[in-house]
């Protein structure tokens, strides 16, 4: 559908919530697809759920070395890179006092050290010479978050990490270009899986009245912005930080009264 057909894609996190609807969408649109991700579950079931996966890959991404091997598997499974979505993360819900270093270095190393270590295994395929001697060229995509963007009470850790992670695709954009193209992607409140089941009708209720839009997005609706990214209708986006949140960050204090005065 978007000339994404036969190109070789790894997702991470690609068995589960955002990524597992990314995962289906490439495949889809024709793409061949491996999914990484750490839960042993959600990896040997992938192939029910997922039909026509290349393969899903076990391994915990804040591990350099985990993440050089799997990269290699996929190199077999695939044949050779065109697309990483660096989708996997984790978070937990703290106060900042509360954080303990323990915590701070986990979601810092999942978030932000894992996602660099897939980034870097990416793109040293993705810029090493082709049959012309020129770089092969690709496309990276990482999943940041509005956490990244502006300030959220109880995520310190995470904020600071996907922050992270929006710093390293602008740079990292402008060190591959024009080979590469690299783009974050920040998601607002999503409803996975997951999630549906940790809310109460009313909790669900309640965060949809903060979204000017008044929902959650679905996980299919941020997939496809990956699909939109990934193919050639989105060449002219290389180093962007792309809020797809129904407007959440889109206003300051006076924006959070908004159904208040509508009322
Ligand atoms: N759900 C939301 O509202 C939301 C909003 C903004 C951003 N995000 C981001 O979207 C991404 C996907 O989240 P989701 O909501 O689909 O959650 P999820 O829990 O359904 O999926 C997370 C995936 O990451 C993988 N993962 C976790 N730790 C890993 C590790 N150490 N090594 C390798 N893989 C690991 C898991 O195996 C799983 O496949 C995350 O980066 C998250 O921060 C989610």
């Amino acid at each position: 559908m978007r000339g994404l057909a036969g190109r070789r894609v790894i997702v991470t996190g690609g068995t589960s919530g955002i990524g597992e609807a990314t995962s289906r969408r490439f495949l889809a649109e024709g793409a061949s697809v491996v999914a990484f991700a750490v839960g042993e579950e959600e990896v040997t079931t992938a192939s029910d759920r997922l039909p026509g996966l290349a393969g899903a890959i076990r391994l915990d991404q804040s591990d350099p070395s985990a993440v050089e091997r799997a990269f290699e598997d996929a190199d077999v499974l695939l044949g050779g890179l065109d697309v990483l979505v660096a989708n996997a993360g984790i978070s937990l819900r703290r106060p900042f006092l509360a954080i303990t270093a323990e915590e701070w270095q986990r979601v810092v190393a999942v978030d932000l050290h894992g996602t660099f270590y897939c980034a870097q295994a990416a793109a040293r395929r993705m810029m090493a010479a082709g049959s012309d001697g020129t770089p092969r060229g690709g496309v990276i995509l990482m999943t940041a978050s509005t956490n990244g963007l502006v300030g959220h009470p109880f995520y310190a850790d995470y904020n600071a990490a996907k922050a992270g992670v929006i710093a390293l695709a602008r740079t990292m954009a402008l060190e591959l270009a024009p080979h590469v193209r690299v783009n974050a992607v920040c998601p607002g409140y999503v409803l996975t899986p997951m999630q549906q089941a940790e809310y109460t009708a009313e909790m669900l209720e309640a965060t949809n009245r903060k979204i000017p839009l008044g929902r959650h997005a679905t996980p299919d609706e941020i997939a496809a912005l990956f699909a939109f990214l990934a193919s050639d209708e989105g060449a002219y986006f290389t180093g962007a930080a792309i809020p797809i949140d129904a407007g959440e960050t889109a206003g300051g204090l006076a924006s959070r009264d908004w159904t208040v005065r509508e009322g």
